[in-house]
């Protein structure tokens, strides 16, 4: 199989992506992980469907968590991405977590569809990747 051509630059992503793209390929989503201030920890390319705690081992991104399996609820943290605000579907499990936490309210945490904004905690076990780029904001471990 042939890579294709697209893929320039040396960092693997694609210069210009073409409207009509005839390989089959989708362009690998950045994830920019950053501190609350707005410091970078690290930035890497997402396939759709890498968990966020997942990328953020694979390239020690300095996450806090320990579980790993989203139940804990220390892997919490906030998103940005170009879609915002919009609607979004969290599992029982996540809301559940989440409310535990104080990150949500019983209001919220009663509600399949929440409104998805940066203000919105999300835990790293629960958030698959898809095309879009993320920005990912890690809280202080003790916050
Ligand atoms: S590490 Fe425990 S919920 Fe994600």
């Amino acid at each position: 199989m042939t890579v294709p051509a697209l893929l320039s630059g040396g960092s693997g992503r694609p210069e210009a992506w073409p409207a009509s793209c005839e390989t089959g390929y989708a362009p690998m989503p950045v994830i920019c992980f950053e501190t609350e201030a707005g410091s970078l920890l690290g930035q890497v390319d997402g396939l759709p469907g890498d968990t966020l705690i997942d990328l953020a081992r694979l390239h020690e991104i300095p996450l806090h968590w320990r579980c790993g399996q989203g139940t804990c609820g220390t892997c919490r943290l906030h998103l940005k991405h170009n879609r915002q605000p919009c609607l979004i579907h969290l599992s029982r499990k996540e809301r559940s977590v989440l409310l535990r936490e104080a990150c949500l309210s019983p209001e919220e945490a009663a509600c399949d569809v929440l409104t998805d904004q940066p203000g919105l905690w999300r835990l790293a076990c629960h958030c698959v990747v898809n095309e879009d780029d993320l920005t990912v904001i890690v809280p202080a471990p003790d916050a």
